[in-house]
């Protein structure tokens, strides 16, 4: 009768601090450290990079609730941000900037981060992580697969870009293509989809996730 119990209650609490994270959370801390994390921090405790440097700065530690307690406050902040009255100009509005779904990820991140903070604390580092190896991936392939023809700045002037001519290799930096057009040219290459074949495919030679990585690769060199 007691081991039962004990059992039972070794689940109980098993499943209130693994539970599962769900893809609005995942989405969320995405959003967290591409958007929020510069001011607020990886732990969230407001040690990101911009208010060591501004002086003085606003408490920015995004785990204790000073202004927005609820989930609805939450997004009343990130939504109108600064622009409330009671609320630092140093934090940004977001409402023009995420869409309706980023902004409910993101607070449901915060809102979770502050409840289970050793869980989600866990969720940023790994998702942080996988960024940065998908992003050093994405730079690896384009140094040696691409940089012969689309150059060192992505600009179409690489060494090749003397022999190939028309159309020379794009100037990546210029290109406002969507994600999905430029998974479909890398992976097929040029010709099939109307476009030049001096574009070469890499399908065979590059994986999925490969391919996604360097597409992410050059669509960050964009910005
Ligand atoms: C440029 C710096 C900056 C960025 C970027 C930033 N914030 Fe803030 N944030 C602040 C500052 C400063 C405050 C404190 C405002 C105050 O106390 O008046 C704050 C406060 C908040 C609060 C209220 C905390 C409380 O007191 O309850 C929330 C919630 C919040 N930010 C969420 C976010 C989210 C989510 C993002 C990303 C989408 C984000 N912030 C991006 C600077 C920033
Ligand atoms: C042998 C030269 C060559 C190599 C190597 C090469 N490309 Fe290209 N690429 C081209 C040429 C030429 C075009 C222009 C095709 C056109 O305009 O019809 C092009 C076009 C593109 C486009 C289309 C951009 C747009 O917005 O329309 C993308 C994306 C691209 N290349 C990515 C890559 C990536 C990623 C690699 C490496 C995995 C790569 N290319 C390797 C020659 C090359």
């Amino acid at each position: 009768m007691l081991g039962l119990l004990s059992s039972n209650n070794v689940s109980a609490s098993d499943l209130s601090t693994n539970r599962q994270i769900t893809l609005q959370e995942q989405h969320g801390a995405t959003i967290f450290i591409q958007r929020c994390m510069l001011c607020h921090g990886s732990q969230g405790m407001g040690e990101g990079r911009i208010p060591l440097k501004i002086k003085p700065y606003p408490n920015t530690n995004i785990m204790q609730s000073d202004k927005a307690v609820s989930v609805s406050q939450i997004k009343q902040i990130v939504l109108d941000g600064g622009t409330l009255m009671d609320v630092d100009h140093y934090m940004p509005p977001y409402k023009d900037e995420l869409n309706d779904t980023e902004v409910d990820n993101v607070v449901a991140f915060v809102a979770s981060l502050r409840k289970q903070p050793r869980v989600f604390l866990d969720l940023l580092a790994s998702q942080q992580n996988s960024q940065l190896l998908n992003n050093e991936q994405g730079k690896t392939i384009y140094e040696t697969r691409c940089i012969l023809c689309h150059g060192v700045d992505a600009d179409g002037q690489g060494r090749m870009a003397k022999i190939i001519k028309s159309p020379p290799p794009y100037n990546l930096r210029k290109s406002r293509m969507p994600k999905g057009y430029l998974t479909q040219i890398i992976t097929l290459g040029g010709e099939p989809i109307g476009r030049s074949a001096q574009m070469p495919p890499w399908g065979d030679q590059l994986s999925t996730s490969e391919i996604e990585s360097v597409v992410d690769y050059i669509t960050e060199l964009r910005k």
